[in-house]
C-alpha cells in the first residue's frame, strides 16, 4: 500500500494533530476540516455513485478510498473516517436511513419505554468491517492520524426521538423533561453505543477520536449539567484507558465548552460564533481548541478568507493547543479548490 502522508513522521501518535491536542508544541498548526470527505469532492460524488449511504459506510474498500481522498487532495493533517453517526444505530437494528438532502430518517421514532426495549447495546462483533476499514486505512496513512468519532447521545437522542433532523427538537425535550427516568435510561444506552463504536476505531488504529454533539446548543448550561453531561462523560470515558485524545464538539455552544470540557476531553471544538481567545477564556488552560472558521466564509472572495484564516491562525498561538479547523461542516457547494488554498495558507501562515 502506498503512504499520502506529505510530511515523514515516524508514528501517529507523534503526529501534529495529537501533540496539539495534547498541548505540545509543535512546528505548525495542524488542520483538517470536518465533513472533508463528501459531496464538495468530485472524486467522492464518483465513489459514492450509486451506493446508498449507510451500505457505503459498511464497504472498507469505499470507505478506504473516500477518508483518503481528502488528504491526497487537500495534504490536511489528519483524515477522518467515512461513516455517520447513525452507523452504530443502524448496526444494532434501528430502522433508519440517510435521504440526501434532509439527513437521517428514523421509521419508529423512540418514545415510549418499550421503544427503548428495541434498542440493544452495540458489541464489537456487530461491526468487524469498520475495524477492518480502520486498520487498512491507518495503514495507508502512514504518519498521518486518523480521527475516529461518534455521535453524541444528546444529538443521536434527537434524531431518534424526532424521527429525523428537526429544529426545535421538541419531542426530544418534551421527554427529557417529561419522563426524565426515560431520557436518562436512553442516554445512558446511546452512550454505551457511542463508547463502543469510538473503543472499536482506536483499538483498531485511530489515533484521536472525536464526539459529535451537534444539536446540544439547543440546551442552556444547567439543562446540560443535569440531563446530558453525565452520558457524553461515559461516552467518552469508554476510551479514557487507551490514550488516544477526545475531541468534544457542538454548534452554537459557546455557553457550554466548559463543561464540555469537563466531560472528559482534552479538546474542545468551537464553532464561529466564539472566538479562540474567548473561548481559551472560559476554559482555562487545561484544554487545547479545535476550529473555528465559519464554513460559508469559503464563498467569499480570496482575500476575506485569507483574512480570516492569518486571523484564527494568529489567536490559535496564544491558545494552549490549537487544531485549525471550520467552525462546523464543509457545505456541499463549497469549491475545494479553496479548501487546499486554506490548508497551504495555515501551513505557511504558522510555521515557526
Ligand atoms: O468527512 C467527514 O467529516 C467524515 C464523515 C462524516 C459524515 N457524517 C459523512 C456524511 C461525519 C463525521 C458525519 C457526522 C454526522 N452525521 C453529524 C455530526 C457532524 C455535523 O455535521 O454536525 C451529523 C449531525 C450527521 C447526520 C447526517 N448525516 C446529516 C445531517 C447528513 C447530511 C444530509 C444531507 O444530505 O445534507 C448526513 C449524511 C452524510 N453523512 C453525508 C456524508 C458525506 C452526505 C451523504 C451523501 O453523500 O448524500
Amino acid at each position: 500500500m502506498t503512504t499520502v502522508s506529505a510530511v515523514v513522521q515516524t508514528h501517529p501518535s507523534d503526529s501534529l494533530l495529537v501533540r496539539a491536542a495534547r498541548r505540545q508544541r509543535v512546528e505548525r498548526t495542524p488542520v483538517w476540516f470536518m465533513r472533508q470527505a463528501g459531496r464538495s469532492l468530485p472524486e467522492y460524488r464518483e465513489a459514492r455513485a450509486g451506493t446508498p449511504m449507510l451500505e457505503a459506510c459498511r464497504t472498507p474498500d469505499l470507505v478506504t478510498e473516500i477518508t483518503l481522498q481528502p488528504v491526497r487532495r487537500h495534504g490536511v493533517d489528519a483524515a477522518i473516517f467515512f461513516s455517520d453517526i447513525v452507523v452504530p444505530l443502524a448496526a444494532v437494528g434501528v430502522d433508519v436511513d440517510i435521504v440526501a438532502g434532509t439527513g437521517p430518517v428514523v421509521a419508529k421514532p423512540i418514545r415510549t419505554r418499550a421503544d427503548l426495549d428495541r434498542l440493544p447495546e452495540l458489541t464489537p462483533d456487530q461491526v468487524p468491517d469498520i475495524a477492518e476499514s480502520v486498520r487498512r486505512i491507518a495503514a495507508a496513512l502512514g504518519g498521518t492520524p486518523l480521527i475516529g468519532f461518534a455521535g453524541a447521545p444528546f444529538t443521536l437522542a434527537s434524531y431518534l426521538v424526532e424521527g429525523g433532523p428537526s429544529r426545535n427538537h421538541e419531542n426530544t425535550k418534551a421527554l427529557m423533561y417529561g419522563d426524565p427516568e426515560l431520557w436518562h435510561d436512553l442516554c445512558a444506552r446511546l452512550a454505551q453505543i457511542a463508547g463502543a463504536f469510538l473503543r472499536v476505531q482506536a483499538q483498531a488504529g485511530a489515533s484521536v477520536v472525536q464526539l459529535f454533539d451537534s444539536w446540544v446548543g439547543a440546551l442552556p448550561l444547567a439543562d446540560y449539567e443535569r440531563y446530558v453531561r453525565p452520558h457524553s462523560a461515559a461516552a467518552l470515558a469508554a476510551v479514557a484507558d487507551l490514550g488516544v485524545p477526545r475531541i468534544h464538539f457542538g454548534v452554537g455552544t459557546g455557553e457550554l465548552l466548559p463543561a464540555m470540557g469537563a466531560a472528559g476531553a482534552e479538546v474542545v471544538g468551537v464553532d464561529f460564533r466564539v472566538s479562540l481567545t474567548d473561548a481559551v477564556r472560559r476554559l482555562g488552560p487545561e484544554y487545547a481548541v479545535q476550529g473555528n472558521l465559519d464554513p460559508a466564509t469559503l464563498f467569499a472572495p480570496w482575500p476575506a478568507v485569507e483574512e480570516q484564516v492569518r486571523r484564527i491562525v494568529t489567536e490559535g498561538r496564544s491558545t494552549p493547543g490549537h487544531i485549525f479547523n471550520l467552525g462546523h461542516g464543509v457545505l456541499p457547494e463549497t469549491d475545494p479548490e479553496v479548501l487546499t488554498r486554506v490548508v497551504e495558507l495555515v501551513h505557511e501562515a504558522s510555521s515557526r
